[in-house]
């Protein structure tokens, strides 16, 4: 048996906690001893408005369960406002979850700037402010969990989400740089790619499977992710219905050209096979491990 998962006096932020999966992540932190900053904006799944009755709702049940939160009305745009409700409430930040998000789903074709900037702001800028104003505190106190919320639609495309998938990927690239910027001061970060029944999919999936994805059987990975027991950083899991599997890049080794004598597009689709070759292929963990075969053509080729 593990060690129970326990926060202390930790401090932890759910971005968009007012219903969905950060509502459920902010009451099993809270479950598990955090106090917590349940925000949220409490617009609709496109974006539009704001309503404070969201989060308001989401804390007085942490309260009535005997947990300690407050709520946070802000945009996650306005991410400094978030951290400073959290240190004027708690003293302190220790974790993270960057959960809100917008749906603005369209073909490319039909694509607005409008919904590309707002899905942009909402997820990028609104993940990228929120943890950027928390960041100096994590690292002054040599401690911290950072949690991104990705999604299958970013990692693998769908079709008419490719403002949402856009960001979402850019989630990972951010959580893959934070986490080597971050570990020296034991800031370890990770994103997560959730399936479950929310507003969000509801409609999109079947009623029998809606009811089976609960939005209670992502959280044990993020409350997880953000206790002090989770030593992993820069993963990417993904998460639903009660099933967590972890993903990683993976790339074939590749095909060798000469440096000096250049190649030609023929020469490309003459070794397209070898290129597309999945066989013996290798997971780089990080920049210098995906230059290697790069870097050993070089020097087949150095005199
Ligand atoms: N449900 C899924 O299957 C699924 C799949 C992949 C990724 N996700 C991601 O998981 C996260 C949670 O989604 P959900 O399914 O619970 O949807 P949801 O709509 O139920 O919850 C999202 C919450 O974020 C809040 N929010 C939106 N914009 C905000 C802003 N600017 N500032 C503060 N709060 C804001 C909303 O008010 C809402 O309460 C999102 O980032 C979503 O993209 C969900």
């Amino acid at each position: 048996m593990s060690e129970p998962v326990h926060f202390d006096d930790k401090v932890v932020i759910v971005t968009g906690a007012g219903g969905g999966l950060g509502r459920a992540h902010a009451l099993l932190f809270a479950r598990h001893g955090a106090r917590v900053v349940v925000n949220d904006l409490g617009g609709s799944a496109s974006g539009e408005g704001a309503n404070a009755s969201a989060a308001d709702r989401v804390v007085s049940e942490i309260r009535e369960a005997g947990g300690t939160a407050v709520a946070n009305h802000d945009s996650v745009t306005d991410g400094d406002k978030i951290v400073q409700n959290a240190l004027d409430a708690f003293g302190r930040v220790d974790v993270v979850v960057n959960n809100a998000g917008i749906l603005r789903d369209k073909s490319f074709a039909k694509m607005e700037d409008a919904d590309w900037d707002l899905v942009y702001r909402v997820h990028v800028e609104g993940a990228y402010k929120v943890t950027h104003a928390a960041w100096p505190h994590l690292r002054e106190q040599n401690y911290g969990r950072v949690i991104f919320t990705s999604s299958t639609s970013g990692i693998y495309g769908n079709f008419g989400q490719s403002n949402y998938g856009m960001a979402k990927l850019g989630l990972y690239g951010l959580t893959r740089t934070l986490a080597l910027e971050g570990r020296k001061n034991n800031i370890l970060v990770n994103a997560i790619a959730p399936t479950g029944g929310t507003r969000m999919t509801e409609g999109l999936i079947p009623p029998n499977v809606f009811e089976l994805l609960k939005p209670e059987l992502i959280s044990p990975l993020v409350v997880y992710l953000g206790s002090e027991q989770c030593q992993d950083s820069a993963g990417l899991f993904e998460v639903g219905g009660g099933w967590i599997g972890k993903v990683r890049w993976e790339r074939s080794l590749g095909a060798g050209f000469d440096p000096h004598a250049g190649f030609s597009p023929e020469d490309v689709a003459a070794q397209w096979q070898v290129i597309s070759d999945f066989g013996g292929a290798v997971h780089p963990q990080d920049n210098v491990e995906a230059l290697k075969e790069m870097m050993a053509n070089l020097q087949r080729y150095m005199g």
